[in-house]
């Protein structure tokens, strides 16, 4: 019996520290698929788009620039879009095409890009 339960955590340990890298991994994905244009292949803000906007998009590896923002600024920032911050309409909404849960894992991903 005893040895029934440690396997069962086992698994279940094993099953959540999957979920948690798969989790990142899908994370990073959709910031490659949806926001590389504007904040650029490495996050730092230089996007192929980024020469066209008035307002220059967040640098997401500056830790002094992300510090300033709480995690549900950042939130906000993605689901509703610039505007909901009172910042520019250039950085869209995101909220009909990624979910509260993948919004959430993608700010995670943003603190491992400025290491903050
Ligand atoms: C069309 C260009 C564009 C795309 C695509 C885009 N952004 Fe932005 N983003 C911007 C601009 C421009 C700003 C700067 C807004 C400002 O400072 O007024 C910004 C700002 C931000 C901010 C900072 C908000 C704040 O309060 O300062 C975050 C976080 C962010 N973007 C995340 C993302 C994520 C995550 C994605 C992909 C899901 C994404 N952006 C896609 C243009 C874009």
């Amino acid at each position: 019996m005893r040895k029934l339960i440690v396997l069962m955590m086992i698994v279940l340990f094993a099953g959540l520290t999957i979920c948690t890298f798969a989790a990142a991994e899908k994370a990073e994905d959709n910031y490659k698929l949806y926001c590389f244009q504007c904040h650029g292949t490495k996050g730092s803000g230089g996007g192929i788009n980024a020469s066209y906007l008035t307002t220059a998009p967040r640098d997401h590896t500056s830790a002094a620039d992300m510090k300033k923002l709480t995690d549900d600024n950042i939130f906000t920032a993605i689901k509703e879009g610039g505007v909901a911050v009172s910042k520019s309409t250039f950085m869209p909404p995101w909220k009909s095409i990624l979910s509260d849960a993948e919004i959430k894992d993608i700010v995670k991903h943003l603190h491992g890009l400025c290491k903050c």
